[in-house]
């Protein structure tokens, strides 16, 4: 089915958070609690109103796109300035694929969408962080280039949980080495 990439601002943030609500609940179910997903609707940092305050910060600019097919809105993709790895201006803070929509390039579509919007904002080079268990997603980032440049741990739902950091640095160096 053929997709397109549309950008979007602050009155697509119902969408988005639909988005990653439906995204994180099918990507994490039995590896996060299921009470954390069942609320995660009303969770202050994934639902509308924190996605209408994230993607309207301006002290934080960050740019978000959306897939949408014949049967709707499928992905998005959030960007944003990188704050945390020293060497690393870019960030990709979210990207998900709805699982029906998952296989057809939408996710590297979106992927791209993003790495050419935060260069083209003197954002690059980019990094992202994922979960240490999403082996999927690493493969994806693996496959479009990625290299392990970081580790740390966070606490999800009470439970110190593993991420790794990928990097797509612009001269091919990392400038943080995983340990
Ligand atoms: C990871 C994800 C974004 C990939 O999106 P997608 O639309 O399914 O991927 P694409 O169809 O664009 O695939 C691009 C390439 O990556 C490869 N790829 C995608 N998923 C892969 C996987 N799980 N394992 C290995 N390779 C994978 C594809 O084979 C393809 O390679 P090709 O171009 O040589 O054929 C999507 O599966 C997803 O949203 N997963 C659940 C949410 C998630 O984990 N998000 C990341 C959170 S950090």
């Amino acid at each position: 089915m053929s997709f397109r990439i549309l950008p979007v601002g602050q009155s697509a943030a119902p969408i988005v958070a639909a988005l990653s609500v439906a995204g994180w609940r099918e990507t994490y179910a039995g590896r996060v609690p299921d009470d954390y997903l069942a609320a995660l609707d009303r969770h202050p940092k994934h639902d509308v109103a924190s996605w209408r305050a994230r993607m309207g910060d301006a002290g934080r600019p960050s740019w978000t796109y959306v897939a949408e097919r014949g049967d709707g809105p499928v992905g998005f993709v959030h960007c944003r300035a990188c704050e945390d790895l020293p060497g690393y201006r870019g960030e990709i803070w979210r990207l998900y694929v709805l699982r029906r929509a998952q296989g057809e390039g939408i996710g590297r579509a979106l992927f791209d969408a993003a790495t050419a919007t935060l260069t083209a904002q003197g954002r690059a080079p980019v990094m992202l962080w994922v979960l240490e268990f999403n082996w999927g997603a690493r493969a994806f980032y693996k496959k479009l280039g990625g290299r392990e440049i970081a580790r740390h741990s966070f606490d999800l739902a009470g439970v110190p949980t593993p991420e790794v950091a990928y990097g797509w640095p612009a001269d091919g160096t990392p400038a943080v080495r995983a340990p």
